[in-house]
């Protein structure tokens, strides 16, 4: 595979650098604590989950995830997988903060990822999945067939997504010209604010530049992503031609969640 802006676009996110003990400790159990819903969501939806589950998460970040199932006994041996190199260091480093010994970051790109077997679930939470699908034609198959493979009979697939119906709407009653879109972080967050510029590609994918501005400072930094808008009759279709079935769409992780992004988990057919 060649190069592709989304196989850096993280590679400064959650740098050491940027943490002093005392706000590295605030910001892991800030994004512990963030990941309730998605806990909740996978304690209703797969309540076989307990200490005996192999899990493995595409594009695992910080890996908090991981760490706060393990702590809720919903795994006994998982694999993150993160290309950044930054975020991996910061995910080993949390790792050894709160004592956890049975999740193994790994530092790759997932579509290099050797096979995998027998697992209960594999997850891609935020649009990592779309991030991947973005990096040319059939990544989307390719990733969705290394998964059908590396799931046991009984496992399942969970996919967060986005439609950016809203983002794509807006674009187009502009006439096809970009979008500005601000975002604030909470306070435990080393960046106050981002600016998105949003504009779209000959293949329909959103080039997202994104501008970060840092707290109490003038410094800024910048990254770009492509990502791959799905529908979830577009993503049901790929996940049948993979081999999936039992295929079910929710509208965020928490009932009644009124966002654009939404939920697929699917079961091998
Ligand atoms: C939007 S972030 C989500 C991170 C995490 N899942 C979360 O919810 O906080 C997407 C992550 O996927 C990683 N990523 C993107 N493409 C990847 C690939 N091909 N292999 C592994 N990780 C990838 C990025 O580096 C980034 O950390």
């Amino acid at each position: 595979m060649g190069w592709h802006v989304n196989l850096t676009a993280y590679d400064e996110v959650e740098s050491l650098d940027n943490f002093d003990e005392s706000s590295f400790s605030t910001y892991c159990a800030d994004r512990l604590a963030h990941t309730t819903p998605v806990i909740d969501f996978l304690r209703t939806e797969l309540p076989t989950l307990d200490n005996q589950s192999k899990v493995i998460e595409i594009g695992s970040g910080n890996s908090a995830l991981l760490y706060r199932l393990e702590q809720e006994g919903m795994l006994g041996d998982a694999l993150g997988v993160e290309i950044s190199a930054s975020r991996h260091r910061f995910a080993e480093k949390f790792k050894t903060h709160i004592g956890n010994s049975n999740v193994h970051n790994l530092n790759e790109n997932f579509l290099d990822m050797a096979p995998a077997n027998n697992t209960s679930l594999v997850l891609g939470v935020d649009v990592v999945f779309q991030l991947i699908a973005a990096l040319y034609e059939g990544a989307d198959q390719d990733a969705l067939t290394w998964i059908r493979n590396a799931l046991s009979p009984e496992g399942a697939v969970v996919l967060e997504l986005r439609s950016f119906d809203e983002y794509l709407s807006s674009i187009q009653s502009f006439g096809g010209t970009s979008l500005q879109l601000w975002e604030e972080f909470p306070t435990a967050d080393p960046f106050e604010f981002v600016l998105g510029d949003i504009s779209l590609d000959k293949e329909e994918c959103l080039i997202w530049k994104k501008t970060f501005f840092k707290r109490g400072t003038m410094e800024r930094s910048r990254f770009e992503n492509v990502l791959k808008p799905y529908t979830p009759e577009s993503i049901t279709t790929c996940l049948e031609a993979a081999g999936f079935g039992s295929i079910k769409i929710f509208p965020g992780w928490k009932p009644g969640e009124d966002s654009s992004n939404f939920i697929v988990l699917a079961r091998i057919r």
